[in-house]
């Protein structure tokens, strides 16, 4: 992992293999460029021209874009990396002045990215408080991320860099303090996520990603429980076994518990976990199953979450569940028409093998509810239906509670996640009667995300608030990395759902 930390030490004299700066496009509507806040020492280094420097070089001052330049003489560091933050707010030469959040986030991680290779960089980026830092240390540490467990010598090509020296902060400050650590709590977790989403399902199956969960609570004094076939027979897990019946690799519920004794509130997360899924007998198409090891980023960012939950202390008691099974076609997989009864004691008949998901999410939505948590928020690569409506950087969120909805749009947006609100509309439901069982796994075509929604919604206890984070879009990047975004697993919604966990906490959700 990558290291950070805080320094106050003068840019020029500072050991380092680069410095990064921030430049900006002009906020006076011209082509120009300004030089952001942070960055002052090294402008003068160039006596004052860095900006005209970096605009005979070509740079825009666009988002992520990247010029490096030789640093000036007299500095230690050989070289000065200049990465584009958009525009730059109105009065953006102050200092003090914020720059957006996530513009920083981004610079941050597409800077990182380009010292893959590097040892060590500082980072001379606008630091108007201990929330900037923070913001600039997660943009780092997400950027730097490589997956190369599979790579000869474990490189995948450069190594990651591997130390982030923010400066402009307050080292001995608490609130910079506070900010550093939960910026490296936050993101080593999500980079697990990351970790467990990228590794082939030959080597992650339900069995191998419950044994992760389990080191990993215990090492972070979270309690956990691991239903395994046996167990999850015994309990009636009709939804879970039913899709992990035609795979060699038998399914597990698990079930991570972080309690504080300060906390007023208990939040569930539950998490979708198919290791793999082929489709199962209603077997996927050659073209759409490449990359389904990453169908489990639901149930990888609830770990994650949860995890984060307990390194930051939050006063908040916090339960995960993973629903975890690998959908295979086999002389024992369910097959389209088999009736299920699940864990609530519905029967559920299953038309499509491929609509897996909201079988497993049923069943641990369930036993959610009967801990009657104050919210549960379920999160799931669940439908292609939602990448046609979202595309691939946006995920779908639908509740039974208008607020609760707002409410988790709202902390995704601080926290940089882009997600939009969808609606369960009535009239879908029908589309799923059955004329053997209570609900059928398939509705209409149109509004598939939608239609999943519902289904999932009637494994929701009576009277508790409930949201569903349909992530199939943006949970894995298939496309070129962008900012802090690496090319595999994402890890969206980890940072979204450690949100709304410190909200809870203080008391200003639900
Ligand atoms: N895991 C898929 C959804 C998915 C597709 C996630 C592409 C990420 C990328 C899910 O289990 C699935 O197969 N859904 C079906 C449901 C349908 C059969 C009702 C779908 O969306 O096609
Ligand atoms: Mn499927
Ligand atoms: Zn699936």
């Amino acid at each position: 992992m990558t290291a950070l930390t805080l320094s106050t030490a003068a840019a020029s004299g500072l050991r380092a293999d680069a410095i990064v700066v921030g430049v900006a496009k002009s906020p006076k509507g011209d082509k120009g460029l300004v030089v952001a806040p942070g960055a002052e020492a090294v402008d003068k280094g160039y006596d004052g021209k860095l900006a005209a420097v970096l605009e005979t070089l070509g740079a825009s001052g666009a988002e992520g874009e990247v010029t490096k330049l030789p640093a000036p003489s007299g500095f230690k560091a050989p070289v000065v990396v200049a990465v584009g933050l958009g525009a730059a707010p109105e009065d953006g030469q102050d200092k003090g002045t914020a720059f957006d959040a996530e513009a920083l986030r981004r610079a941050a991680g597409a800077a990182a990215r380009a010292l893959a290779g590097a040892k060590k960089a500082a980072f001379a980026l606008p630091v108007a408080d201990a929330a900037d830092a923070g913001t600039i240390g997660e943009g780092a540490l997400l950027g730097a991320y490589s997956f190369d467990a599979y790579k000869e010598n474990g490189k995948n090509g450069k190594a990651p860099l591997a130390e982030v020296v923010l400066l402009g902060g307050k080292p001995r400050d608490k609130a910079f303090k506070a900010a550093v650590e939960r910026a490296v709590a936050v993101t080593e977790e999500l980079n697990r996520a990351r970790d467990l989403i990228n590794t082939p399902p030959n080597d992650l199956n339900p069995e191998s990603f419950a044994a992760v969960a389990q080191a990993a609570a215990k090492e972070h004094g979270i309690k956990v429980q691991v239903l395994d076939e046996k167990a999850l027979t015994k309990g009636g897990y009709g939804g879970i076994l039913g899709v992990g019946a035609g795979s060699a690799a038998g399914p597990r519920l698990v079930k991570l518990s972080y309690t504080s004794s300060k906390a007023k509130k208990h939040l569930a997360f539950v998490g979708k976990g198919i290791t793999y899924d082929s489709g199962g007998i209603s077997l996927k198409p050659a073209g759409h199953n490449e990359t389904m090891k990453c169908d489990m980023s639901g149930a990888a960012a609830v770990f994650a979450a949860v995890v984060a939950a307990a390194r930051l202390g939050l006063e908040v008691n916090v339960t995960g569940w993973l629903a975890l099974a690998e959908n295979m076609p086999s002389g024992t997989a369910t097959r389209p028409g088999d009736v299920l009864r699940m864990y609530s004691g519905k029967t559920v008949e299953v038309l499509n093998t491929d609509a897996e998901g909201r079988l497993v999410l049923a069943d641990a939505l369930w036993a959610a509810s009967e801990d009657k948590p104050d919210a549960i928020v379920d999160v799931a690569t669940l439908t292609g239906a939602m990448m046609l409506a979202l595309g691939n950087r946006l995920f779908g969120v639908m509740a039974n509670d208008d607020a609760f909805r707002t409410a988790i749009v709202e902390a995704a947006e601080e926290v940089g996640e882009d997600s939009w609100p969808m609606p369960l509309p009535e009239h879908l439901r029908k589309g799923m009667d059955s004329p053997t069982a209570d609900i059928a796994n398939m509705g209409e075509r149109m509004g598939g995300g939608l239609v999943a929604g519902l289904f999932l919604r009637e494994f929701v206890g009576e009277g508790i608030t409930w949201a569903h984070l349909d992530i199939a879009g943006p949970a894995f990047n298939e496309a070129a990395p962008f900012g802090y975004t690496p090319k595999g697993g994402t890890g969206t919604a980890v940072r979204t759902l450690v949100r709304l966990a410190e909200l809870t906490a203080a008391g200003d959700l639900g």
